[in-house]
Order: C-alpha cells, then structure tokens, then sequence
C-alpha cells in the first residue's frame, strides 16, 4: 500500500501548488512525437483544477547542463497540454525570479502555468536548498506527481519538500503501488521479458528477477551478447564485448537458481538478420542449435554445439518467430508478466502495414500480453523503447499497466529506495 500522502489529504482551494510532472518527452524538430507522459500527468492536473489550486507546473526536459539551449525548451508542451486539458496554459520562460513571481502572483484559482526547463539551472541537479527555496517561494503546497525522475535526488524532487509540505500525486501513487505489488505479492507463475541494448543497465533489474520469477526471456541486443559470452557467432550484431563477463555472471546465478527451484531463463534460439538495419533490406531467418541455458530436471541444460548459421557482416535484429512463440507460448503459463525492453530493432518502420521487419518478435510478446492466444495475464510495461513502441501502436491503453518511468521504474523493480518518494510526507 502507498503510505505517502496524496492531494486527498491536504486542503487544495485557493491554494498555490507546484506540481512536479515529467515532461521529459521525445521531440524531433521541435514536435514532442510520443505524449504519453503528458496524458498521464492529467488526473492530478485536472484534479486539482477542479479544487480551484492555482497550478505551477515544473518539469525538466533533455539534459541540457545546466544552461539554457533552445531545442530543450518547455515551450513546445504548452500547446500539447493546453489541447489535452481543453483549456489556456500559461508559460513563463524561466522557473525562478521575478517575472516567474509576477506570473504566479496574477494566476486565478484553476489557472495552469507551466515553467521553463529547470534544468538550464545547474543548481536543480546539484540538489541545491537555496535553488529549492526559490522554486517553493510563491506556492503553498508541492506534489510531486513526475514519477520518471523520482529515482533523482534533484532540487526539484529532494531539496524542495523542505520548503513545502509535500505530498504525492495519483500517478506517483499509481506508478510505486502498481510496480510495488507486482515486485512483492505477484500472482504466480512470473515472468519477466527483458530487451533493450545494454545489460549494464538493466543487471539489477536481471539478477532480481533471476531471484524472483518463474521464468526469465531474454532478447534485444543484449541477447547477442549473452549468445556471444556462449561462444555463439553473432556476426556484425551489436553487442558489447566489456559485457561478456557480466553475462557469464548472469548465466552462472540463472543456473545456480534454476538448481534450487523450477526456474527458466530463456535466450534466442534464432532471429531475423540482415546485412543492413533499413526497412527495404532482405531478411533471413537463422537458427542456433540450442536455447535453453538454466538446469532444471526436466529441461536438461543443452551445450551449444555449432556457431550459428549467420554469415558475414550479418547483424540479428529481432529474435526469430520460434523464439518469440516460445515466449508467447511461456506467457499462456503466467499470470504475470512484466516486459521492459523491445525484442528488436522495433524503429525501423515498415514499407508496408504498420509492422516493420524487425518488430515481429515484439508483436508475438504483445499478442500474447493481450490475450490473443487464450490467456491474458496482468501486464506490467516499462522502458523507455518499449513504451514508445506500444504507444505509437495505439496499444499504450490495452495493457494492465505501461509505466512512465524508464530508470525510475527500474530501480523501484530492483527494490531501491527512491529519494523523490521517500522525501514525501507519510500518511498519518
Ligand atoms: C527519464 O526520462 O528517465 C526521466 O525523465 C529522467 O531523466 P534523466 O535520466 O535525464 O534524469
């Protein structure tokens, strides 16, 4: 259970609120491509709107280091958060200072400002008290309501709720809880589907749910590099070859734990390729001659016994359709299932319908997600990558939960404490 208190213990009308909302969102040329962190921030929003607040939004955006640069400028999110809410949002180019007061000072109650990035402050990620107080100076309350960026310990998420009583917003409440219970109380069998590029950045997030699920697939690129650590030929995959240690680790606590208890952990067994990562290039499918790496009873641990069928200058870009109907059949078997990370290079777009060539794999994890082969388990997605995909799929609504934290929701999984949470006030 949340044990912060939220904007429905505290007295709200008439009252000055800064509200911390990440709209840390995607742009390409000055347009935001992907809303999704905008639309989740609404309930607080109009929550507080309809309690008559006078609402005093601050956000970051890109890392800008500690200056003011143009193409990180807020600007761009009044228009889009102006449509959402049907209603005037006010800007101010700046977040401290006089014409930030003056604008404050002038607001009615149900009136939305937003503030220019806080991060063209190099004070916000120093975490600084006097920046802080600047911050809280014309308001009477702080929500903390941008869950991407409570695993920082920023003015704007620390030092601040020393300057004002603080409290939580409903997607903070929402995000902690949901991903709290899925990590504490899960309904059994688990399985977690892990993708993306980096292990390093995700090893946490591997090792606790080696300890904690049933099953654990594996793909994206950082599949290729524990192929590699196996002695598989990956060809001009992308993998990093400093992470072939941290993947034999892996492989060695996912077979030590898969001793102790009925556990999988499932890597590729084969994958799309091609010589080129575009979306009119020819694509092969190759096979390896085993998958299955954890040593249980009865799934006896397989050795590999040749390199893979990939030729030179080839590159895997999706895992391969056995693989992900191997994950989609291990998904019939769950009733949980948290997936963070695309199972390939799912950007590429598609000549034609709205499947490019290497999102297949991601398809079949979706599908099976959905229940589209019978079972439907509660579904927890997060990541950065995956949720722009399933957003830009029009899917984001179909699932239990899809996070708007990336790092954040990866440390919450890990069972770290978060300092933007942990600053708030408890509930009595
Ligand atoms: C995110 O996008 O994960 C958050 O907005 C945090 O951004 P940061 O990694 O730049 O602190």
């Amino acid at each position: 259970m949340f044990t912060k208190k939220t904007i429905k213990d505290v007295a709200l009308a008439g009252k000055t609120v800064l509200v911390r909302v990440d709209y840390n969102v995607p742009m390409q040329d000055g347009k935001i491509t992907d809303t999704y962190r905008i639309s989740q921030s609404l309930p607080t929003i109009n929550y507080l709107i309809e309690k008559r607040a006078k609402l005093v939004l601050i956000s970051h955006l890109g890392r800008p280091d500690g200056k003011p640069e143009p193409k990180y400028s807020m600007k761009p999110v009044v228009n889009e958060l102006s449509r959402l809410l049907d209603k005037a949002v006010f800007f101010v180019p700046d977040c401290i200072g006089e014409e930030v007061t003056a604008k404050i000072k002038s607001l009615k109650p149900g009136d939305v400002l937003l503030c220019e990035n806080l991060r063209f402050h190099p004070e916000e990620e120093k975490n600084d008290p006097d920046f802080a107080k600047a911050l809280a100076q014309n308001c009477d309350l702080f929500v903390q309501d941008g869950f991407g960026v409570v695993h920082r310990a920023h003015a704007s998420t620390d030092a601040i709720t020393r300057f004002l009583p603080s409290v939580a917003g409903f997607l903070l409440e929402k995000e902690v809880d949901t991903i709290t219970k899925v990590m504490l109380k899960p309904e059994r069998p688990l399985m977690a589907i892990i993708g993306g590029a980096k292990i390093a950045g995700k090893l946490e997030l591997i090792r606790k749910f080696i300890a904690l699920s049933d099953i654990v697939a594996v793909g994206g690129a950082m599949a290729n590099t524990f192929l590699e650590a196996q002695n598989f030929n990956i060809g001009d995959s992308l993998a990093d070859p400093n992470e072939i240690p941290l993947a034999k680790d892996i492989l060695r606590l996912a077979e030590e734990e898969a001793k102790k208890r009925r556990f999988v952990f499932v890597l590729p067994k084969d994958a799309v390729v091609a010589l080129s990562v575009e979306s009119q290039t020819k694509t092969r499918i190759v096979d390896w001659d085993t998958q299955v790496v954890a040593d249980i009873e009865n799934y006896p641990k397989r050795v590999p016994r040749q390199a893979s069928r990939l030729e030179k200058h080839e590159k895997i870009l999706d895992i391969g359709p056995f693989s992900g109907s191997f994950i989609a059949g291990s998904v019939q078997l769950c009733n949980t299932v948290v997936w963070n990370g695309t199972m390939g290079v799912t950007e590429v777009a598609s000549l034609q319908g709205p499947v490019g060539p290497f999102a297949h794999g991601s398809e079949l994890v979706i599908d099976s997600l959905l229940g589209e082969f019978g079972h439907r388990p509660f579904s927890l997605v997060g990541g950065g990558d995956t949720v722009g995909y399933v957003q830009e799929r029009g899917l984001v609504d179909k699932f239990d939960h899809v996070s708007t934290g990336g790092g954040a929701s990866l440390e919450l999984m890990a069972g770290k404490k978060l300092p933007g949470v942990e600053a708030l006030e408890n509930k009595e």
